[in-house]
């Protein structure tokens, strides 16, 4: 199979969706792999390094797309890629059609079949391509946190871990999901004092024992929250109700009590946010203030450390490439179901149920339309 590793062109990414270490393995097994020229720089993955594995460097987007027969990509394609969609391609990416209707309509009518990383599901039904992401997003909520509170970052000068003779800043964690548990980790290995809420008790029975107990926990209520977001220096929000928008847990009246300086970083604004003072941020101007309050929400984290970002991602995605370039769509759609549940559009048909009931769209099981 030809294999084409396009270069992100949607703002601010600057993830890849292929390594030279998946270039390697690809080619060893025999495919031949398309890289849009400086489509890894970056990540810090120079053409150089993916043209000693084996990679044909490729000037044009319009090349590697014509040519190949999967493109592997990270950000769902924009409207200057939909040009490049024609029957027959195999596209393997972050699609999150729900919203974008466009984008499904160009997939659909020249019968591209795509296979969303958010939807692929592993054996124990979890989702294992959007894992990494908030990997990478819990604990770097810490590090950025970290950082604001610096006075010359608008924060109250607090260093988390403190020093002997001084107490540790309070880091209070709203969510013990994949973000929460990671932020947990870093904030407790900079020797803060961390607090984490859930609404789940046997999640917080996890975290008790994963911590060995230096992680406080308590129940998810706005009286234990009310208190915890006054006590905080570094308020993280990392909530998730899956497939709706993330509640607003705490109120504009909680952060007008918290201390001046205090930070919050809404991990869950890409889902509307967590703090009703959130509102989405991005790289170029990625914080501001409310009553005193520092406020980080920028809505695509990962982007700020692409070369983890993208090792994260592929080491999650890889296995799945290798398999749809050892079997082609349909024979891997056939034989892994947690494939299956990645396809989005198939030959013309709107597979995934949640895109078709959020458009109000006629919807195909791909096991009826393979
Ligand atoms: N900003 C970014 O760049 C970025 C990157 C990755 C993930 N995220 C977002 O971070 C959020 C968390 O992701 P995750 O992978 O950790 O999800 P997860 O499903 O692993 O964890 C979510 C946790 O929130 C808990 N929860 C739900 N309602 C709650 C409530 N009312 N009070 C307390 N806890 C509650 C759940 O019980 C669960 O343990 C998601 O919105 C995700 O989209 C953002």
């Amino acid at each position: 199979m030809i294999v084409g590793v396009p270069k992100e062109v949607k703002d601010h990414e600057s993830r890849v969706g292929v390594t030279p270490a998946g270039v390697k393995a690809l080619v060893e097994t025999g495919h031949k792999v398309l890289v849009e020229h400086n489509a890894g720089a970056l990540s810090s993955f120079p053409d150089d390094d993916y043209q000693a594995v084996g990679a044909e460097i490729v000037g044009e987007a319009y090349n590697v797309w014509r040519n190949a027969d999967m493109v592997v990509k990270v950000k769902e394609p924009t409207k200057q890629e939909y040009y490049h969609f024609r029957e027959g391609l195999l596209l393997f990416t972050y699609l999150h059609l729900a919203p974008l209707r466009e984008l499904t309509d160009a997939l659909l009518e020249k019968k591209v079949t795509g296979i969303a990383y958010e939807t692929v599901r592993d054996r124990a039904g979890s989702l294992p391509l959007l894992t990494p992401m908030s990997e990478v997003a819990g604990r770097l909520s810490v590090q950025v946190g970290a950082a604001y509170l610096q006075k010359e970052h608008g924060g109250r000068g607090v260093l988390l871990g403190g020093v002997p003779g001084t107490l540790p800043g309070n880091v209070f964690i709203i969510g013990g999901g994949i973000v929460g548990t990671n932020a947990a980790k870093m904030a407790l290995g900079l020797g803060a004092k961390v607090t984490l809420v859930d609404l789940n008790l046997n999640r917080l029975r996890e975290i008790d024992d994963i911590f060995g107990g230096r992680v406080f926990t308590l129940a998810s209520n706005s009286y234990n929250i009310e208190r915890a977001a006054s006590e905080a220096d570094l308020l993280i929000g990392g909530v998730l109700i899956p497939g709706a928008a993330a509640p607003k847990i705490v109120t504009r009246a909680m952060v007008s009590k918290m201390k001046k300086g205090a930070v919050i970083v809404d991990v869950a604004i890409d889902q509307g946010g967590c703090i009703e003072t959130a509102r989405p941020t991005t790289h170029s101007d990625p914080s501001y203030e409310v009553d005193g309050v520092v406020h980080y929400c920028v809505t695509n984290m990962p982007a700020a450390v692409p070369n983890t970002s993208t090792l994260a991602l592929t080491n999650a995605t890889f296995p799945y490439v290798l398999k749809l370039a050892r079997d082609g769509a349909e024979l891997a759609i056939k034989a892994d179901p947690g494939i299956a549940e990645g396809v989005n559009t198939f030959n013309g048909h709107l597979t995934y149920k949640a895109v078709a009931e959020a458009q109000a769209r006629d919807y195909r099981a791909v096991a009826n339309v393979l």
